[in-house]
């Protein structure tokens, strides 16, 4: 009664009395949505497979149609909203929900080791690279249409709690997974990604000086190979993260942000090249020297 397990092991539970309620009402919500934990695994397995349809699907539609934000921005699909606003809050839910899954459910696999490794991955990128700090520094963004924003709000409404829940509840792990090299060849290429990831917005939000929204030729990292270093690091960063989680639900994430960034790198590369004629013809759109 004294004590209560949270995610980091035994912690006394005076430091949760604020938030006891709230952790009450998550469990009770969990509860009441799902009849038992057997059903609960079974939906999270149904999501994740419900995704990669989503990313064959969202990849046979990206050949006809780019996805409308940034420079393909179009009036049809829904009033504009304003970038900063638009990324802060359609990310929001892949950081709350994580968190309150976190510390406000009986989250009965987050005291080992792998488990919390991993959730810290997903909320690592979260934080920085998109909820938090990303946003607040786009430098002349286009406004996102409303279609895009309310698409991604969703996604990450469905991907935070897929993701987090089952790393939070299901995911088992051998004892030393963390030493396994799969383990070990995952987490890097998560933080390779990761940090190929901020580096390329940093060069990105570099070109422009403020209050400039025009586009130049991005140079420097691993733009001197591809169009779409960005979304290479991005690419990376899931993909190891999917081989350290050995599971179908971060396989899942990976095969779907690979749909949707690869067609992003493609159209930006042929974009590119339409558009500036001293374009450097050796780059790549997203694997250097290859594609
Ligand atoms: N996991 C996923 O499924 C997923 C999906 C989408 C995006 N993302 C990530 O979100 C981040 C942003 O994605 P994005 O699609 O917005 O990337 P982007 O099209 O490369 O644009 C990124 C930012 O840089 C600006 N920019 C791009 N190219 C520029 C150039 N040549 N000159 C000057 N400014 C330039 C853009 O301005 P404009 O707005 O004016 O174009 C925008 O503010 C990336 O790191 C990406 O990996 C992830």
């Amino acid at each position: 009664i004294c004590r209560v397990n949270n995610s980091f092991g035994q912690i006394p539970f005076s430091i949760f009395v604020p938030f006891f309620p709230l952790s009450v009402a998550m469990d009770v919500f969990l509860s009441w949505l799902f009849s038992s934990e057997v059903q609960e695994l079974y939906i999270l397995d149904c999501m994740a497979y419900f995704m990669y349809f989503m990313a064959a699907f969202t990849f046979v539609s990206l050949l006809f149609q780019n996805v409308p934000y940034g420079r393909y921005a179009s009036s049809k699909y829904g009033f504009p909203v304003d970038v900063k606003f638009a990324w802060f809050i359609q990310e929001l839910p892949s950081l709350l929900l994580p968190l309150c899954l976190v510390f406000w459910t009986s989250s009965s696999k987050t005291s080992l080791l792998p488990n919390q490794l991993l959730i810290g991955m997903f909320l690592c990128h979260y934080v920085q690279s998109r909820t938090l700090i990303y946003p607040f520094l786009i430098r002349g963004g286009k406004a996102t249409p409303f279609a895009s924003f309310a698409l991604a709000f969703a996604f990450c409404v469905y991907n935070g709690y897929m993701q987090v829940r089952y790393l939070t509840h299901y995911a088992e792990y051998p004892a030393d997974w963390v030493t396994h090299p799969r383990f070990i060849t995952g987490s890097a290429l998560w933080l390779i990604g990761w940090l190929m990831n901020i580096h390329s917005d940093h060069i990105l939000r570099s070109l422009r000086k403020p209050g400039e929204t025009g586009y130049k030729i991005p140079r420097g990292g691993m733009f001197e190979f591809v169009s779409g270093a960005n979304f290479l690091g991005e690419i990376t960063e899931w993909a190891g993260f999917a081989l350290a989680g050995r599971s179908a639900h971060s396989a899942a994430f990976s095969v779907f942000t690979t749909a949707v960034l690869a067609n992003r790198a493609v159209a930006h590369h042929k974009w590119y090249l339409a558009k500036f004629e001293d374009y450097p013809k050796s780059r790549k759109a997203l694997i250097p020297f290859v594609f």
